[in-house]
This record gives C-alpha cells, sequence and structure tokens, in this order.
C-alpha cells in the first residue's frame, strides 16, 4: 500500500527545540540510511544536525563517495542537483524546502546563454575559440550546455585553475553566471581587466561591438551575489584604518574593489581553514556570509581571535535560509515512514551532460 506523506502543515507551528529533539530521533532511526550535508552558511540550527559539511567542491566530492540511500541536502537547490547528478541511480537527493534557491543562479538561464552563444557566432565560430565555463552556482541546464559544448564546470576554489584548464584548449572564454568570480580568477591568471569584457544579457550581443567580443579573452556574464555585493571597499578601509594589523580575506563573489583590497580570497572552506590556522589574537575582517562568519567567531574566541563582519548590515543567504529545523525535521520523519519528499531529480539526459562538465572538474582538480 502507497504510504501518504506527513504534511508540512503538521510542522510549521512547532517550536525550534521541539524539532531538534525529533531530528535526532529521525537520524538515529535512519541510521546510515540518510547522510545530511550542510554548506558553511547554513544556519547554526540546521548545520550542527549536518554529518558532513563543506563548501560547493567539497560537498559535491562527498556527493560522489557517500553510500547513504537519501542525501538530504542542506543547502540550495543547484546544490542538490549536483548531488543527484554525480551520486548513483539508485540514491535520491532531497531539498528540505525547494524554495532554497540562489539568487545568483537565477540571473543566467539556458535560453538566455543559447541566444548568447548565438549572437557570439556571428563575429566567431564559438564551438572552436569559446570554452563555456559555468560556476557551480547555476541550474543543471546550464552545466549541461557546457557539457555539450566542450566546457567545464568551476566552484570558488578551483576556478583560476580551471580558467587556466581552457585557455590550454581554446583562446576564450564565456563565464556565467558570477562576473566577480570570474574577474579575479582572470586577474590571479595576469589577465588585464580590459580583456574582460562583461556580457549584458539584456542587451543584443551583450551590449558589445564585434571588435570588443575579438578582442576579449573572457566574456563576463552580468551576474553577481546578492549577498556579496553588499561587502565594499569602504568596509575594508575603515578596518585598516581602525586596525592596522587586522587582516582581511574574503570570497571571491565579492566585487573587485575588494577582493584586490583584500589580504586572502577564497572559497568558504579556505575561509575557514585560514582562519583556524591563524595565529592566536589576531583580528580578522571577513567579506562572507554572516552564518559562517559567526560561527568562526564563537569556534576562535577562546584562542583570543577577533572576527568580525565585513558589513555593518546583516548579509545571509536567506534563500538557504529557508531549510530551517521545521522542514528538516518535516523531511526526516517522512524517510523515517517510507515516504520520500522534495526529491531534486534532473532529467537522464540533462544530467548526462550537465555530469560530463562537472566530472572534467572533478577530473583536474
Ligand atoms: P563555496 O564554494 O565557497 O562554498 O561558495 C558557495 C557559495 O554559494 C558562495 O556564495
Ligand atoms: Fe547563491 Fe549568494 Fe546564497 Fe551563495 S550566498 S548560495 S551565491 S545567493
Amino acid at each position: 500500500m502507497q504510504v501518504a506523506a506527513i504534511a508540512f502543515d503538521r510542522f510549521k507551528p512547532l517550536k525550534d527545540d521541539e524539532c531538534e529533539s525529533r531530528i535526532v530521533a529521525a537520524k538515529a532511526a535512519l541510521g546510515r540510511r540518510a547522510v545530511i550535508l550542510g554548506h558553511h552558511y547554513q544556519r547554526a540550527d540546521v548545520y550542527k544536525h549536518a554529518d558532513l559539511t563543506g563548501d560547493s567542491l567539497g560537498l559535491s566530492r562527498l556527493a560522489t563517495q557517500t553510500d547513504a540511500q537519501y542525501i538530504v541536502f542542506c543547502g540550495v537547490h543547484f546544490m542538490a542537483e549536483v548531488a543527484d547528478i554525480l551520486s548513483t541511480p539508485e540514491q535520491i537527493a532531497i531539498l528540505p524546502d525547494l524554495s532554497a534557491g540562489c539568487s545568483m543562479a537565477d540571473m543566467a538561464n539556458l535560453a538566455k546563454v543559447e541566444r548568447a552563444w548565438r549572437e557570439l557566432g556571428e563575429v566567431l565560430n564559438p564551438d572552436e575559440s569559446i570554452t563555456p565555463i559555468t560556476y557551480i552556482n547555476s541550474a543543471a541546464d546550464l552545466k549541461a550546455f557546457c557539457g555539450e559544448h566542450g566546457g567545464i564546470v568551476c566552484t570558488s576554489s578551483n576556478a583560476t585553475k580551471i580558467l587556466e584548464h581552457s585557455f590550454a584548449r581554446r583562446p576564450k572564454v564565456l563565464f556565467f553566471p558570477d562576473q566577480h568570480l570570474g574577474r579575479w580568477s582572470g586577474h590571479t591568471l595576469g589577465i588585464p581587466v580590459d580583456q574582460m569584457l562583461v556580457w549584458d544579457f539584456d542587451e543584443p550581443m551583450g551590449g558589445l561591438t564585434p571588435e570588443q567580443i575579438r578582442h576579449a579573452r573572457v566574456l563576463l556574464w552580468k551576474g553577481h551575489c546578492s549577498v556579496h555585493q553588499m561587502f565594499q571597499a569602504q568596509h575594508i578601509l575603515k578596518f585598516r584604518n581602525q586596525y592596522p594589523d587586522g587582516k582581511v580575506i574574503s570570497h571571491p563573489e565579492c566585487n573587485f574593489e575588494v577582493c584586490k583590497l583584500s589580504d586572502y580570497v577564497g572559497s568558504t572552506d579556505y575561509i575557514l581553514k585560514t582562519l583556524v590556522a591563524a595565529q592566536p589574537n589576531t583580528r580578522w575582517l571577513v567579506g562572507t556570509e554572516l552564518n559562517l562568519v559567526n560561527r568562526l567567531a564563537e569556534q576562535l574566541k577562546p584562542e583570543g581571535k577577533i572576527v568580525q563582519f565585513m558589513a555593518p548590515t546583516v548579509c545571509m543567504c536567506s534563500t538557504m535560509a529557508r531549510i530551517d529545523p521545521q522542514h528538516l525535521a518535516w523531511t526526516l520523519e517522512n524517510l523515517v515512514a517510507g515516504k520520500v519528499v522534495n526529491q531534486i531529480k534532473v532529467p537522464d539526459r540533462e544530467a548526462q551532460l550537465a555530469r560530463t562538465a562537472l566530472m572534467r572538474m572533478l577530473d583536474i582538480t
């Protein structure tokens, strides 16, 4: 007999501490059948239940390594898609709240990327001269586009390496959806900023002339992260003025000025490891999402490390925060009852092409 799913309405009114004990009980009942993956930006009351945590690259690797039947992803939609694509057909990827998306990933879609490719085809032969690179923060069909056109996926921890790899094959890259990660990675590789032009997807030909397209080495999709855009150069200048010995570390989704003014730039995992390895009694200004910064501030306080958030306003990944204890308890209790809710399933053909682009990345890094 078909088991009916337990409705979320029954979990909505639960208090957080009630959810806490129910999550712990459901995890114990599921044992090794379920693994909870948590991104570093996940809110504390959910993050503490994660079996494995990491940045996007680390979590993609973990999705290929776990043998759990259920992969419960406490992150955002594209991360659960990657888990589905890289896991075996028998494994089931689950996103506890389907509305946990990524605003940056939503800034590119297949129709717009295909249009860009067609328009570039009016100036040169893109399949011979341009490598499409998609940041992992993108929908599965864009990863499939890259798989089909000799392209590749990158994450914030390997983007420079992926660019280098791509330039050894074709002279140009189209980098989407995050212009800032693309620009910073190109700069790290020594590409002059005037050879990295923004492709404005709302304009015909990306708002560029044929001459500009021929001259450019990197075409940067006009996308950004709504969280990281809040960090500004002035925040760093003020900090340096107040604390000349302080260090600054930022995520490469921050704008170019912020990255240039930072002492260190890297992925969430890089930020975490750098701060953990830092000397005691040091002061840090950190340009990345609030949940991670708060966790590090708390964790490193006993060593006398002072960890400060870069912006004066609250910058949280509000979409990831939609995965709350209520949704996690609901998801897990349904699994205990034999019912899968919120499965993320990428269609087969798309998954196959997206896997090609993801595996190209994993093979290199
Ligand atoms: P990381 O790959 O550094 O974890 O970044 C993912 C992300 O979405 C940052 O906004
Ligand atoms: Fe997307 Fe920005 Fe959230 Fe990262 S922090 S998941 S890029 S919206």
